[in-house]
């Protein structure tokens, strides 16, 4: 297809992988560890450097529409963000990073193997591939941490505020192990999964799209505001405190107490904008032009308590859940099931950030024998993880066919891409013609 397209042989190839969360949901942005692995399906480049500074982008997916650009001048569009967008996130990361005047135009064909707006991180593979790419055309190396991180802040282009979870596993993650990713340094450790269960991935088949919506970045909104609320009330310099993390770290403190301190601070009830910027003492154009981000500017409400006690209550689990792998006593499978279930109760209850259909899903797939289910990556619909017995395998991927895809009403298929069990994949690489 690339021969037919640009009439010359690629010359090099990129992948980079999806990614399913263990758990962890929503606090890489605030700073604390997730765990995630990357999963077989991936993002695939076939490219070609050129001379003339023209970016070509072609997909093997007739649905997405060629793109050619002026290397020298990347346009990412933030309102109605198209897939080559993301591509030129990953194209910008590496061009400014370099300063490079003259970048090199680049022939592509794309083909992605992620369910798209499904929690696993399509969006991101795009970027980290498209960021090998252009790394790879100018003849420029980097360590993958490095990659990584520079690939989370590219993403940023498109105007979400996500955490760097996704861009570091794609590229920390190896064949056969989880990871523990841990942020400022960031840095991988591998968690050995307990054998006798798989991680089954079914997809809600609702579509969210982060970038098109404001849900995501309300939340990391939240988690703002409430950092700079509990701060002021500790009496911490709440103007350089960023993170829940730093408050946490700045007072000392574990994550049982940073829940206590919460309980004490926050009042359920959502806070007014006003009653915002009279706790911090600073008017409400402060408060509009100094803190809330260009799409939480319209927002009047903000849920500081639910979003504190999700955030400190989960990054705790995450550390369990690491221990029990690492411990690995008899009922492991039983005691991780146990956290992904709390998980995903947290993230309905207090994050908010879960669909009627993935709560159908996840029901579905504690009936159908898994000892933990929960929702996976952003949320607010995209696919629920599940952790099945091994000899339960078999009868969980067929009651939940017949229960939940089957039954639903607008009868959808199940094809592999709806239901599959997986494991931890490789992360991306870049491959040379022999
Ligand atoms: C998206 C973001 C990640 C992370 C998850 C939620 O995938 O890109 O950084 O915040 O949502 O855990």
């Amino acid at each position: 297809m690339f021969i037919s397209i640009f009439k010359s042989a690629p010359k090099f190839y990129a992948r980079a992988p999806g990614r399913v969360n263990l758990i962890g949901e929503h606090i890489d942005y605030c700073g604390y560890a997730v765990l995630p692995m990357a999963v077989e399906q991936d993002i695939l480049i076939a490219a070609e450097p050129v001379t003339t500074p023209v970016i070509h982008l072609a997909n093997t997916n007739p649905l997405y529409a060629d793109f050619s650009t002026n290397a020298n001048d990347i346009q990412i569009n933030q309102t109605k963000p198209l897939w080559h967008n993301y591509f030129l996130c990953g194209f910008k990361g590496i061009k400014d990073h370099f300063s490079l005047d003259k970048p090199s135009g680049l022939n592509c064909l794309i083909e992605g193997t992620i369910p798209p707006s499904s929690g696993l991180s399509s969006s991101s593979a795009l970027v980290c591939c498209a960021g090998l790419v252009t790394l790879m055309a100018n003849g420029k190396t980097l360590p993958k941490v490095e990659l990584a991180e520079l690939c989370s802040k590219s993403e940023r282009y498109i105007g979400t505020q996500g955490g760097g979870m996704d861009q570091s596993i794609c590229f920390l993650a190896e064949k056969g192990t989880a990871k523990l990713i841990e942020f400022n340094p960031l840095r991988a450790t591998d968690v050995k999964l307990p054998g006798g269960a798989a991680f089954v991935i079914a997809n809600s088949c609702v579509e969210m799209n982060k970038a098109a919506t404001s849900h995501f970045n309300i939340r990391v909104m939240e988690c703002h505001l409430a950092t700079k609320l509990l701060a002021k009330s500790r009496r911490l310099d709440w103007k350089t405190t960023e993170k829940l993390q730093d408050v946490q770290i700045k007072l000392k403190l574990s994550l049982e107490e940073m829940l206590d301190v919460v309980d004490e601070v926050f009042h359920p009830e959502p806070y007014s904008i006003e009653e915002i910027g009279e706790n911090l003492g600073i008017s409400l154009k402060e408060l509009r032009t100094e803190i809330l981000s260009q799409n939480t500017q319209v927002v009047t409400t903000f849920k500081l308590y639910q979003r504190a006690k999700h955030v400190y209550s989960e990054a705790a689990r995450v550390l369990k859940f690491k221990e029990i792998c690492v411990e690995a006593p008899d009922n492991a499978v039983r005691l991780l099931g146990d956290l992904m279930n709390e998980s995903h109760a947290s993230c309905r209850d207090l994050y908010e950030c879960s669909c009627p259909e993935l709560d159908q899903l996840v029901d579905i797939c504690l009936q159908s024998g898994a000892v933990g289910s929960r929702l996976t990556g952003a949320g607010w619909g995209g696919c629920t993880v599940s952790m099945v017995p091994i000899e339960k395998l078999e009868r969980f991927l067929a009651n939940v066919k017949e229960a939940f895809y089957a039954k639903n009403d607008q009868g959808l298929a199940v094809e592999e891409s709806s239901l599959f069990a997986t494991n931890p994949g490789d992360g991306a690489r870049i491959f040379l013609e022999a």
